[in-house]
């Protein structure tokens, strides 16, 4: 039974990388419709994803959320203290939410101790204005994290609906209204983007830039649940190097969809 159900999530894997036309595709199988395991297994399988890839002097580059909460979480305490002491972890953009424990940077330092390796944090809000994001740019500590961010070698990163994230990010009815007017389907680093994989709206924060998104080499996208679909299909339109760690549920949907 386990083999023929392996042999079924490998052929499904095969044929929603060929769809999406990325570079892998990792499935965590549902046990029943609303399954809260998937999102720690989701989380064990991008942990060892990225273990696989790190090397000794990697940046390594986060999002906030609850899927890279779960990464987080599930990596195990490092037990050679020399191995990453050159590694480094970051957030992708700045970030001060209400949550503060599903926040890049409470994720980066949780990370980082368990790595044993260096980190930087980026305590800097959403919604600034242009003229700020100018003057905070001329501050050696925050130049020196932007630095950092445009070589960024693995991107962990979440992937949210657009509707759901404008709200979660407290936008008015109007202002979600108008994003989804204009195509707005996913948000990822700050950005929303329509099914084509175009920007609809950028947050004006501090953080990284589409240009720096598209050449990065290891991206592991972790996302999951059906109602994601459409905002898979998106984001993977933006780079080819993407290897997404969703589970059945979402597989399944944008199989049928696309
Ligand atoms: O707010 C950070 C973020 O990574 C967003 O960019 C993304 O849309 C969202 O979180 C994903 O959140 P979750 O994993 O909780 O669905």
């Amino acid at each position: 039974y386990i083999f023929y159900t392996l042999k079924g999530l490998k052929a499904l894997e095969e044929q929603l990388k060929e769809i999406l036309n990325i570079k892998k595709v990792i499935i965590s199988p549902n046990s029943s419709g609303d399954d809260p395991f998937v999102y720690k297994d989701m989380g064990k399988t991008a942990s060892k994803c990225i273990n696989s890839i790190i090397k000794n002097d990697s940046i390594i580059g986060l999002t906030g959320g609850t899927s890279i909460y779960q990464v987080v979480m599930e990596y195990k305490n490092s037990r050679d203290i020399e191995k990453y002491k050159n590694v480094t972890i970051i957030p992708a953009r700045g970030g001060l939410g209400k949550e503060v424990e599903y926040q890049a940077n409470t994720l980066v330092q949780n990370l980082a101790n368990k790595l044993g390796c260096n980190y930087k944090t980026l305590y800097t809000p959403d919604f600034l204005s242009k003229g700020t994001i100018d003057s905070l740019l001329k501050e050696p500590s925050i130049k020196s994290i932007i630095e950092l961010i445009e070589h960024i070698d693995i991107l962990v990163f979440g992937i949210g609906r657009a509707d759901k994230m404008a709200k979660r990010r407290g936008l008015k009815n109007d202002e979600i209204q108008s994003l989804i007017s204009k195509g707005a389907v996913s948000e990822a680093f700050g950005y929303y983007f329509n099914e084509n994989g175009e920007i609809v709206h950028e947050i004006s924060t501090i953080g990284i830039k589409l240009e720096t998104f598209k050449k990065i080499e290891n991206l592991i996208a972790v996302a999951g649940g059906s109602e994601k679909a459409e905002a898979i299909a998106s984001i993977s339109k933006l780079n080819k190097n993407l290897t997404l760690i969703c589970d059945e549920s979402v597989a399944k949907k944008i199989i049928l969809k696309y």
